[in-house]
């Protein structure tokens, strides 16, 4: 049979966004064997990257058949944490080809390419993240690509309830001004590894639903724009990234027709009394979720002062009709992260992170990031979700 030219180019709303969302739908991610997460970009297939400072999305065409797509992000983080070294990283996201074109090496020639564009850009590393059984990707990033693999981060999903949970009266719970947010971020987290140096940028983005501290009652928190301010005995701060208005997921089986059958409904049974939904409906139709980023403690009474924040942050999302999960994601020693309610059933244990090297004088910082442990914490960045 006649090999079809491919041909690679940057998205066009007007001509793709149809043909990405159908593309998406083909190629739903699997959760397990028979059971499928499909993602609905609202109408904006770009709408994941869109809030990155730099970003880029390309489709790949056969005989003008959109059979493939990926997208990529640009920024600056730390990298090396002991240093506080700052690196440019690109981060690949979102790769699918559709099932009848795979083998063919679209998959590869997306990331080549995509690569090209970081480098063009400056960026002096790549990295993914992916579902560590996912044996595709795994294959196409560390064989073909040389990719590495490096964090195995856990993605923790907990259940909103239809009740507002109790918040002990000996905890106090303050929302900080946007200022005061990043003041405590660049004083606290700028040597987390994957830290983004744009990190106002996250909290004055619209996704952002604010910063909360939460500390013993009886103590004070300075509300004043202090950089070296005296804090409570104990404290802890979580922030707000609000994915319902961005997208929406649905879990079910890969045909439509199959949702109801015996095995979808048995998944469902398994999954209802944690999601406490008391209607299939909810589970199976589009839902949403608020994602937690920058967590952190100080004191000895902060994982009791988390534990209410994230009691909190509950009592916000029943108030948001879409949103049924909280969804975070903490490294994999972070000590944080029994302290985190999540559900075993909904999380993901062991997220996979592959990075690579794009700039040959970036060599020994990328043994050193490959070699060393999971750092205790990583900085999730809200955009990358
Ligand atoms: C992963 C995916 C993008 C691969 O696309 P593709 O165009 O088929 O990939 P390529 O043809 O370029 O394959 C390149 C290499 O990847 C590996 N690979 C790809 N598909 C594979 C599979 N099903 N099983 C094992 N290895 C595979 C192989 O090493 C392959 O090289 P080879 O064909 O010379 O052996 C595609 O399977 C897909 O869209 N999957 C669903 C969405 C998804 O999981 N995306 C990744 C999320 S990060």
């Amino acid at each position: 049979m006649e090999k079809k030219e491919i041909k690679i180019r940057s998205y066009d709303g007007q001509i793709d966004r149809i043909r990405i969302d159908d593309l998406e739908r083909r190629c739903a991610v699997g959760l397990s064997k028979n059971t499928f997460l499909f993602t609905d970009t609202l109408g904006d297939p770009i709408c994941r990257i869109r809030h990155s400072p730099l970003y880029n999305m390309l489709v790949a065409e056969a005989d003008n058949e959109l059979v493939g797509v990926i997208q990529g992000s640009i920024k600056t983080v730390t990298i090396d944490c002991s240093i506080q070294d700052r690196a440019s990283v690109g981060y690949i996201l979102g790769l699918r080809v559709s099932p009848l074109h795979r083998r063919k090496g679209i998959g590869s020639t997306l990331v080549r390419t995509m690569e090209d564009w970081f480098i063009a850009n400056n960026a002096e590393f790549a990295y993914m993240a992916t579902e560590k059984d996912n044996e595709a990707s795994v294959k196409l990033f560390i064989n073909k690509h040389g990719f590495v693999k490096f964090r195995k981060p856990a993605i923790l999903v907990n259940p909103v309830g239809n009740h507002t949970l109790h918040i002990s009266s000996k905890v106090e719970i303050l929302k900080l001004k946007t200022e005061q947010a990043e003041c405590l971020y660049r004083r606290f987290m700028a040597s987390t590894e994957f830290f983004p140096h744009d990190i106002d940028r996250i909290l004055t983005n619209k996704l952002s639903l604010g910063t909360w501290v939460a500390y013993p009652r009886g103590e004070s928190w300075s509300t004043a724009f202090e950089p070296d301010r005296h804090l409570p005995s104990s404290w802890a701060m979580v922030s707000i990234w609000n994915s319902v208005e961005l997208f929406k997921l649905r879990v079910g089986k890969a045909s439509t027709s199959c949702l109801m059958s015996a095995k979808s409904l048995k998944l469902v049974e398994k999954i209802l009394p944690c999601l406490r939904l008391p209607i299939i409906p909810d589970f199976i139709h589009p839902f949403g979720f608020y994602f937690m980023f920058g967590m952190y403690g100080e004191g000895l009474r902060s994982h009791i002062l988390l534990r209410s924040l994230c009691r909190f942050v509950h009592n916000l999302a029943t108030q948001c009709k879409d949103c049924k999960v909280i969804v975070t994601e903490v490294g994999a020693g972070d000590i944080l992260r029994s302290h985190i309610p999540h559900s075993r059933l909904l999380s993901f244990p062991e997220d996979l992170w592959c990075i690579k090297a794009l700039k040959k004088d970036r060599a020994s910082t990328f043994f050193e990031l490959t070699r060393a442990p999971s750092l205790k914490s990583l900085f999730v960045d809200p955009r990358e979700v």
